[in-house]
């Protein structure tokens, strides 16, 4: 019997209080469920009859492609069927796939979205049929229907970036003036404002205090204003434009540029293509650049000193984790999570489960990225 079925089944016996925690009440409200009754009608569907769509927003980035492969094969091994979708960037693509994977009797939906509040009508269709939905990694916003979100610690990841930028420079012992060149993610990706906040909450300091000044001008002046340097799509190639644009128009003077906020790797990526198509070249004078995600290509620009570190988020784990919420979610049992104040949609505080990132620098990327076998070392030229 498929989920979908037991759920129904559930509701009419009236053993509807079993699955409560299907219907994405929030974490304390399913554990004030009280226990189901012995020898409630229904059980747990055997996993064969489970079907998990997973949406994934783009082949084109390192990241979600590892997301996807991890978390189908994660899935599968535990016997449940999967539909692993890739929507290359494309919102409508994305809701077609979400569609098609409801039409096809998906029980649970599980979805790295790409616009994060265009799915609210999709969603309300998925919940008219009693199917669970988990956001990966990017929250959706503004819809009722979203049951749980399982990420890594967003602020955390920015305000990493930050510190690493304030320990390089040595800003907290008074040092500066220095150039910074700050960039922010896609404004329709709701992470994007967190990883921007946790920095900018370092940063923002030094920038009033004169320590760091922005020659181009594009220094928000409150975590609100993020959406004003934001590269949509979260494209390479628009941010080395960007750059060097920037470049061109405020450094050509000679003035140097001393360091570059980059809340991820493909930014990173294109940004350290601008400074190269400047003239800069690894060493000393060379800017401090940060990024995210521990990309092969940016763990290759790190040891060849063209960017300075990355936030890693070791997509095993989130894969892991959001395996047993299936797993929790099939079984009636409680899905754990361990934040239930900070992901607000707009239309209600999401159940979350936070992971932590890790920061990486050409020092640890051999106990990190390494040892724990996300890169092999031939992988990494080492
Ligand atoms: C993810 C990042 C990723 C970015 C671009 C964000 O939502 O959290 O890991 O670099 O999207 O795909």
């Amino acid at each position: 019997m498929s989920l979908r079925k037991v759920k129904t089944l559930a509701a009419l016996t009236g053993a509807a209080l079993l699955f409560s925690s299907l219907a994405a009440c929030s974490a304390e409200r399913t554990e004030e469920t009280p226990p189901a009754e012995e020898g409630a009608e229904s059980e747990a569907p055997a996993a064969e009859d489970v079907l998990v769509g997973i949406a994934m927003p783009t082949r084109s980035l390192e990241r979600w492609n590892k997301d996807g492969s991890n978390l189908e094969g994660l899935l599968q091994d535990m016997g449940y069927q999967t539909n692993l979708q890739y929507a290359d960037n494309e919102v409508d693509q994305q809701i077609s796939q979400l569609q098609n994977m409801i039409n096809e009797g998906a029980d649970i939906l599980v979805i790295a979205s790409i616009d994060g509040t265009a799915l609210a009508p999709i969603l309300a269709d998925a919940k008219s049929q009693d199917i669970t939905v988990i956001a990966y990694d990017r929250l959706i916003n503004e819809t009722p229907d979203v049951d749980y979100y399982a990420t890594f610690d967003n602020y955390m990841v920015g305000q990493m970036q930050g510190e690493f930028l304030e320990e390089q420079l040595g800003l907290a012992d008074g040092a500066g003036p220095f150039t910074l060149e700050p960039f922010a993610g896609s404004p329709d990706d709701n992470n994007a404002k967190f990883f921007f906040s946790g920095a900018w909450d370092v940063l923002l300091p030094y920038v009033e205090s004169g320590q760091l000044t922005t020659p181009s001008g594009k220094a928000p002046k409150s975590n609100e204003e993020w959406q004003s340097i934001g590269i949509q799509g979260w494209g390479s190639e628009d941010a080395q434009d960007e750059m060097t644009n920037r470049l061109n128009s405020f450094y050509a003077a000679g003035a140097p540029l001393d360091a570059v906020l980059s809340p991820n790797d493909s930014l990173a990526l294109g940004i350290a293509q601008a400074l190269e198509g400047a003239g800069y070249t690894p060493g000393d004078e060379y800017p401090v650049l940060t990024g995210q995600d521990g990309d092969q290509a940016n763990v290759l620009n790190i040891i060849a000193g063209k960017q300075s570190m990355t936030v890693w988020k070791d997509t095993r784990t989130l894969a892991a984790q959001v395996a047993s919420m299936v797993e929790q979610i099939v079984n009636g049992e409680d899905v754990e999570v361990n934040d239930t104040e900070t992901y607000d949609n707009g239309v209600k505080v999401v159940p979350t489960f936070l992971l932590p990132p890790v920061a990486v620098t050409a020092d640890n990327i051999q106990e990190t990225l390494v040892d724990s076998e996300f890169y092999s070392a031939e992988d990494l030229g080492l």
